[in-house]
């Protein structure tokens, strides 16, 4: 018999956004934060460069701003901006206090990398694996929290809405979760809901992400009637290990920020051709040179280079890297790395405001699967970690300032698994999980036409039926909730992508190469859209 359970917050994802959230909520609220993997887990734990703010003497509030907006390629929202930039330091000071353990110079004062995009020395990190160090640290805290419990192996199906309970009002009160453990559908009834649950990037076949990026919250949120914005600018990380047993293994741009440089299979560089900011231009700039490079000369990869740096800098500043490399045979103090670009990081999102409310109420959204206004047309380097704490923070303090409103979720039924049985066809899932990621990358990559993304239209709308059916006829497993929420967070990228007629950041069509004079969001309405209320 499966469970149910009632919590004053119910947070989906316990990524670096999703456990701010949890740790920021008083004490006397009862929270339940799951994860469809272990609690430290996402991309939050493999974040490497680290996260940007200002600390520096030498640095300004307003230069974050403008290097941000530049990077953003005119499409930031500047009062989202300024609102992370803003709270940067108080973030980052919140993360030491939390005990944190950042790289710090020989004064004790906490190192500044660089990377692309920055005019200044502004990245914190934890040598070259912030991630790990950011999520054990916030995983132990909120696991010594009795007002916490983390729930690991529960993958949330989809949100409980009053809509969808045929009362009236449009709030969110739950959510169907799937146990792992046992394969049951169990009730999460909530006064609110949190979505946490980080990026697509899982949509290509080529990506940096961990396993687990599906998009599952962005699915969830359209489906429960949120507005989506700016899915087009998937950004893709310039630097990824190309080695044929890596998997998914991220080269950060902070080897570029330390002097790292790119070449060409015959060992010369070539960015200055594209930027004048080489190595450092936005990662937008970077990845598209190389993608060019590559297609010109057939090459399936081209290098990074730092072996011109003394090995002990190199093996101080990047363990991780050094390591990784070196198990498969590369020595990175002597050899250059082979890297090819991968899908990254997904800048568009549901849409929120400054307290991270989305459209449907109760329903918050933070992190990756948010749209903020923060990265406009390309996410700047490590701001997005910035983004999950001070958004992660907005987000519980109005949660804190509501709590004693909101009323006790309505009660709502179980998981009805009566119409369905077990899958005898699971080669289906796996074919056309193959076959989303495959088209994805060929016709709604780093360089786009309108007749590939049409071609993509076509097959992800014969996938999506395909999917639909299965979902209704056949017991739900994680595989089958990934690939249904992909290839939902897929269209989406499709039909946005189509709607751009400019090529801007992140978005490169040959069929429009021009910039349009007015920047303009891509707004996606689902049907089921109701006009938020205040
Ligand atoms: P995540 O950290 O991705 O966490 C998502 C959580 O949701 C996980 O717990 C997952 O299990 C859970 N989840 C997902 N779907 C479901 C579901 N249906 N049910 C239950 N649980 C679910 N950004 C920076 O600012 N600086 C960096 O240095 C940096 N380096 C990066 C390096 C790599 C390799 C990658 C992949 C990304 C990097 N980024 C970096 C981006 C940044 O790490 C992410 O954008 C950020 O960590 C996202 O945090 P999040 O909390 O929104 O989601
Ligand atoms: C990296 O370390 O290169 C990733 C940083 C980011 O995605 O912000």
């Amino acid at each position: 018999m499966p469970q149910s359970y009632e919590y004053d917050v119910l947070i989906i994802g316990s990524g670096a956004a999703g456990l701010t959230v949890a740790l920021n909520l008083p004490e006397h609220l009862s929270v339940a934060v799951i994860s469809k993997g272990r609690i430290a887990s996402g991309a939050t734990l493999w974040a490497q460069g680290g996260i940007a703010a200002v600390l520096d003497s030498a640095d300004s509030t307003e230069d974050h701003i403008r290097d941000t907006l530049a990077s953003g390629a005119g499409l930031c929202h500047e009062d989202a901006v300024r609102f992370t930039v803003e709270h940067g330091r108080e973030s980052i000071d919140w993360l030491v206090d939390r005990g944190v353990a950042f790289t710090r110079d020989e004064n004790a004062q906490l190192h500044l990398t660089r990377e692309g995009g920055h005019s200044h020395r502004r990245i914190i990190h934890a040598a070259d694996a912030t991630g790990q160090a950011v999520s054990t640290t916030l995983s132990e805290q909120a696991a010594a929290r009795p007002n916490i419990d983390l729930m690991e192996a529960r993958v949330a199906v989809d949100l409980i809405t009053n809509r969808k309970l045929s009362l009236p009002g449009n709030r969110c009160v739950g959510a169907y979760i799937l146990n792992l453990k046992d394969s049951h559908v169990e009730l999460f009834r909530a006064r609110f809901v949190v979505i946490a649950t980080g990026g697509a990037s899982k949509a290509y076949r080529y990506t940096s992400n961990p396993d687990g990026a599906s998009g599952d919250g962005i699915a969830m949120a359209w489906r429960a009637g949120c507005r989506v914005a700016n899915m087009e600018f998937n950004q893709f990380h310039p630097t990824c290990l190309y080695h044929p047993h890596a998997k998914s293994f991220l080269i950060t741009e902070a080897l570029r920020g330390e002097g790292g440089r790119l070449l060409l299979p015959d060992g010369s560089r070539f960015m200055d051709r594209f930027d004048e900011r080489a190595e450092l231009a936005p990662r937008d700039v970077v990845a598209r040179a190389i993608d060019h490079e590559m297609k010109r000369l057939g090459a399936d990869h081209l290098f990074l280079d730092i072996s011109h740096k003394p090995a002990d800098f190199i093996q101080q500043h990047f363990p991780t890297i050094y390591e990784k490399c070196l198990a498969f045979g590369i020595d990175v103090t002597r050899d250059p790395i082979p890297v090819v670009p991968a899908a990254h990081y997904t800048c568009g999102g549901v849409m929120t405001d400054n307290r991270a409310r989305s459209d449907v109420n109760q329903l918050y959204v933070v992190g990756e699967a948010a749209f903020t206004g923060l990265h406009g047309a390309n996410r700047m380097a490590s701001n997005s970690l910035l983004e999950c704490l001070v958004y992660g923070r907005a987000a519980a303090l109005d949660i804190s300032r509501k709590a004693d409103e909101v009323p006790p979720p309505p009660p709502a039924p179980d998981w009805d698994e009566s119409q369905v049985r077990d899958s005898d066809e699971d080669v289906v899932i796996s074919h056309n999980w193959d076959e989303l990621r495959h088209f994805m990358w060929d016709y709604v990559g780093i360089v786009r036409t309108t007749k590939r993304l049409q071609r993509a239209k076509h097959r992800v709308d014969l996938l999506a039926r395909e999917i639909g059916e299965f979902y209704s006829n056949y017991r739900v497993s994680n595989d089958l909730l990934e690939l249904r929420n992909l290839v939902t967070v897929s269209d989406l990228i499709i039909c946005s992508a189509l709607q751009r007629r400019e090529s801007r950041g992140l978005h490169y069509t040959l069929d429009y190469p021009g910039l349009l004079n007015e920047a303009r969001d891509t707004v996606l309405i689902p049907t089921s859209y109701r006009q938020p209320s205040a």
